[in-house]
Order: structure tokens, then sequence, then C-alpha cells
């Protein structure tokens, strides 16, 4: 996610701005801009720069920029290359403003302002809210009224901060789902995405709220919502330590990623959404659509956990579209020759858009002349420029090194791509899609409720950080899950687990059973999930110790022993989504037992740029 910082008090601006932003380096950014207003000479400067804050630093040492006020931000790109131009503070006359979030209606903003004379100089969806301001500051509007209006109309998450240089003395800040907190200070007053930026010099905290809007001065401090009723916010007092506040209150960045997931969803899934046609629209639709139109295989191809996206994918290509998938892992595709033609398409799942092996299979696919697409998590990134098209998740960086909310969105990126493939091959059959549109929309709320039963996780932990070995059984589109459950304990506990296909247990695994091997089985409703009953007893039989996470709906139907997680009543073809919940918090709670390196487990990297 972009990091902000706003100051208005009697200290140096630049610096106070710049120490904020490096403080809010751990968020993962991509570029850096500050801009201060020098009120004895009346003149706004902003200094902007690719790349680390390190450079933005360099070019601000360069210049001359006293004042007192002013705002800073790092960004997370989402829609426009990691470049100078794209980067924030972005401006149009009066006003300079750092967004968090996305803008889901930045097109039709655009549009509207493209065909009122507005020229733009950057890719991103930020410099349609400030362009929007500008126009109806132009348009007769106040200041404040201008901003208000803007941000009524701008639909999406955001977090935003504004100045103008007709009111020196004022920083204008809007919150709507992306965080936003006001620290209060001797004589000054700061604002910032996350409390890590304002911590050195002040304590005293007020948490904006969704539909806020505050207007901030040295000494003062005014909250109304967007049509200027007061709000009332408590003044708090924080005690973190600098180290845990940078996570946000969580005790490791896995653990907050993990609960990022409901914003994480959220944020891939409603821009991807035409609310009034009720359809898809991604990015390179036009192109996806005509190569829905000729494929008549698609091959997709990926390493670790988004592997096990790509093979959740299968299922849902597969059901929906009735064409053949195949899915190989990057490693093996790149040497072994895949028989590939124009009418196949070759689909890369990669996190970060540079592992060497995804994109090695990449290459390949390209030497063959077949047309190819991305689901990549960083924008810029080698993969999304390497391919024919790209689908952002929009999951915001991911730091920790075992991936969890970027495996998410990659599913529902997954699902939104087969959508649009519906739409192409199946146009008569509006209801399916609307069912899972609609499924997809209620999905956060749904990530959210399972998310509340981490506590039930930490007590499995404990009954099986000793163990040596695990085994994870799922069927169907449940399989993978399995699989990813698995990589998720080995990678952050270094337990030995295996992902095993349920009806594979009599073909071999089944000797491994005996009380000393935990045995999670993923147990959905509907004859699939019945096959897994027998699977289960197999287990039970044998002594082994399961743990079941299972639909809800077999409440009534099953006796479980112990150890049973239950899953609210989702589309099948979500069912993965709600599924790798506890398998996620699993691992984190068996791994915080044994005291492991829980963001930075020995020996892996975040991104496998070698091969
Ligand atoms: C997953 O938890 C691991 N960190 C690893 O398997 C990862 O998924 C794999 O290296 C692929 O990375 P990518 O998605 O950035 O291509």
């Amino acid at each position: 996610m972009c990091g902000i910082i706003g100051y208005v008090g009697q200290n140096d601006a630049v610096d106070i701005l710049l120490e904020g932003l490096k403080r809010l380096e751990y968020r993962g950014y991509d570029s850096a801009g500050i801009a201060v207003y020098d009120r004895a000479r009346s003149r706004l400067k902003r200094v902007r720069a690719e790349g680390k804050i390190e450079n933005l630093i360099k070019k601000v040492s360069t210049v001359e920029i006293p004042g007192y006020i002013g705002i800073g931000h790092t960004r997370w790109a989402t829609h426009g290359a990691p470049t100078e131009k794209n980067a924030h503070p972005h401006k149009s006359g009066p006003f300079v403003l750092v967004h968090n979030g996305i803008v889901e209606n930045y097109a039709t903003v655009k549009q509207f302002l493209l065909e009122r004379g507005e020229v733009f100089e950057s890719e991103t969806d930020t410099e349609v809210i400030v362009k929007l301001i500008d126009y109806f500051y132009r348009s007769g509007f106040s200041d404040d009224e201008a901003i208000r209006n803007a941000l009524k109309r701008i639909k999406g998450t955001y977090a935003v901060v504004v100045f103008s240089e007709n009111l020196s003395d004022s920083l204008f800040c809007c919150r709507m789902e992306s965080p936003l907190v006001i620290g209060i200070g001797e004589n000054e007053t700061f604002v910032a995405s996350d409390i890590p930026a304002i911590l050195p010099y002040t304590r005293r905290v007020i948490y904006l709220e969704d539909g806020d809007f505050a207007v901030v001065r040295q000494r003062e401090l005014r909250i109304t919502d967007i049509e200027g009723s007061e709000q009332h916010r408590p003044v708090e007092f924080v005690d973190w330590n600098p180290v845990l506040a940078e996570k946000g209150g969580f005790r490791h960045f896995m653990q907050k990623e993990i609960f990022e997931q409901p914003r994480a969803l959220s944020d891939t899934i409603k821009p991807y959404i035409n609310f009034e046609t009720y359809s898809i629209s991604l990015p390179y639709a036009s192109f996806l659509k005509e190569i829905w139109k000729q494929v008549h295989r698609v091959f997709m191809t990926a390493c670790g956990t988004s592997y096990h996206a790509a093979l959740v994918g299968r299922y849902m290509l597969e059901q929906l579209l009735e064409i053949p998938v195949e899915v190989d892992l990057a490693s093996e595709f790149r040497y072994r020759n895949p028989v590939l033609d124009e009418r196949t398409l070759v689909v890369a799942i990669s996190q970060s858009g540079e592992t060497a092996d995804t994109k090695g299979a990449i290459t390949l696919a390209i030497d063959k002349n077949v047309p190819t697409c991305s689901i990549v998590n960083v924008v810029g990134s080698s993969l999304s420029r390497m391919t024919d098209a790209v689908i952002y998740t929009h999951a915001g960086p991911e730091i920790g090194v075992a991936s969890t909310k970027a495996f998410s969105t990659q599913l529902a990126a997954l699902l939104l791509f087969a959508l649009l493939g519906h739409e192409v091959l199946r146009p008569e059959d509006r209801e399916v899609r609307e069912e899972l549109i609609d499924e997809l929309l209620r999905l956060p709320s749904r990530v959210e409720e399972v998310l509340r039963g981490s506590n039930l996780l930490e007590i499995w932990a404990r009954k099986i950080s000793s163990a040596l070995n695990a085994l994870y059984l799922g069927r169907h589109v449940l399989f993978p899950i399995a699989l990813e459950g698995a990589l998720k304990l080995k990678e952050i506990s270094y337990i030995h687990a295996e992902g095993y296909a349920a009806g594979e247990m009599k073909h071999g695994p089944i000797a491994l059973i005996d009380d000393n091997l935990p045995v999670v089985c993923l147990v959905q409703y509907g004859s699939i999930g019945e096959k897994m009953h027998n699977n289960i007893e197999e287990v039970q039989a044998r002594g082994g110790r399961v743990f079941i996470v299972a639909d809800e709906r077999l409440k009534e139907r099953r006796r479980y022993v112990e150890n049973v997680f239950w899953i609210p009543e989702i589309h099948e073809l979500l069912t993965p989504l709600l599924f790798v919940l506890p398998l996620q918090l699993l691992a984190y709670h068996v791994a915080v037992e044994r005291g492991t390196d829980v963001d930075q487990p020995r020996n892996l990297a975040k991104s496998v740029t070698v091969e």
C-alpha cells in the first residue's frame, strides 16, 4: 500500500516528511515525493523521484525548500508504472494531493475531465482526484467545497491529503476504507497512513473513520463528514513500540497480511466489475475477448504458491468454459518443450512478477509465438511487461516470504479472468455469471467471518507444533489447497508436510498413518465431501490425529470427534478462498510456537529471481 505523511507546525517540514516516509518504507513502494509550501515566498515546491527514498533525498538536497507545511507519499503502483511522473503528490492548479487506495471509477471521471479539456500528466488513477478538485474550484467553488464535491464523486477506497496554495495553513484529509491517522503534537499536527511515521513526535492520535473529512492546522483540527456535519473522534494514546507499530499492531507481517485479505480482495475485485452492466471489466478486455474466441487450450504455469493458485484456476476455467487446461510448474514447463500452437494461451501467475523460472516459461511461449497473459501483483514487473496482457492483483506489497494475500487475490483474479471468457463463450448464461459476481462481492465479508475463528488455530498449533511430519488431504477444487496448506506449514515452521489428493491414500500415504502424524482434512459439502469422510475414517481407524476443516452445512450430518473448523457456505469455485484461511493461520501459529523466523524463514527469499 502507499504511505502518506502530512505536517503543519513550526518545524522544518522537509525533514519531518522525509523521516516519516522512511518510517513507512516497510509498506513497500516504488517511488516517492513531497510537496512543501514556503509561506514567506508564497511558493509551493514539489520534488518526486522513482525508486527508493534515497533518490528523493538526493534530489531534495539540491534545492532549498523552507516551509512549515507539506505532504509526502511513498507509492506502491496500482495504475501506471513506477515512474517519477506517476509519483505523488499530484498537482493541478493550486492543489497538491497524495492518495492511498484505488479509484474504481477513474476511467469515467477521467473521460468527464478530458471532454472538458483537462490534460493529464500521469497514468495514475489518483490524478483524476486532484484534477476534479481543480475543476470544481475553477467552476467557482471554494477550496473546501471543491475538495468535498470532488470526493463525493470518487468511488473506491481512499485516504487523501490535499493542500491548497490558497489556504496555506491547512491540510484537508479524508478517509474512505484506507487508514488515516492524525497525530496531535505540541504546536504541530501530523497526518499519516500509519502510526510509525508520527511515533517519534507524538503518541496522541486520532484515528479517522470512513467518511471523515478533517481540516488540520497547526493548533486546531476540525472533523466533519463529507457534508459538513461535525464528527467527534477521541484522542487515543499509542503505547506501541516502533517495531510493533510497523506491523500495524500485529506481531509479524505475515499475520498482518493474512488479516489484510478482506481489503486486498475488495481492492482486487471491485475495480474489475462494471457495476452498470454487472459484467467483468478487465484491462486488455478486447484482446482477451478475442483470445477467448480463438483458443482451444490454456496452459498455466507458475511456481510455489502461485502454482497452487493455477491448479485452482484450472477447475474454474474448465468448469465455466469447458476448455482443456493444463498446469505445469514453470521449472518443468520451460525445459520439456511443451506442444504449443497459436491457439494455446499461456498464463503465468506470479506475485513478484520476477520469478526466474516463470519468466523462463513465458520466454519459451513467446519464442513459440503463443499468446500470453500474466496475473501479477507488482505493477511494472518483468512478467507484466513480457506478456501480451496483464491482470494486476491489488493485494498491496506482500512483505512476509510466505504468500497469503497475494494467493487469495490470485484466485479472485483467476475467477474474474474465467468470467470474462464466460461472457464470450457462454453469453446466454448470464445467470451463472451474476451469481458468481454476487459471491465475489460478498467474499471480503465471508473472509472476515472465517478469520474471526483464528483462536482455534492457536489451539491446534499447540497440538501439532512438536510433530515431525504432517499430511494435508483434499479433493477436487480443495486438493490444491491441501498442497498450499502443506507448503505454508513446511516453509515457515520447518515441519515436513505433504499435501495429497485424498483419493491417493490407499495408493501409498496411508502407510504413514500413526498417532504421531497430524492429518488435516478439507471437507467440502456434497458428494465429493462424502468421499472425504471415508478418508477421515481410514485415518482415525489407524490412530491418526485428524484436524478437519469442513463446510458448516455438515454440522448436522457428521459428529466429528474433535478438532473441527467450520467454513461458511459459499459457491464451490470460491471454497478454496475460505478453506485456505485456517491453513494459513495454522502454519503461522505453529511457526510462532516453534520460534522460527515467521517473516523471513531460513534459506528462503521473497522472490526467487535466479534458478
Ligand atoms: C509461497 O509462500 C512462497 N513464498 C513461494 O512458493 C512463492 O509462491 C514462489 O516463489 C513464487 O513466487 P511468485 O509468486 O512471486 O512468482
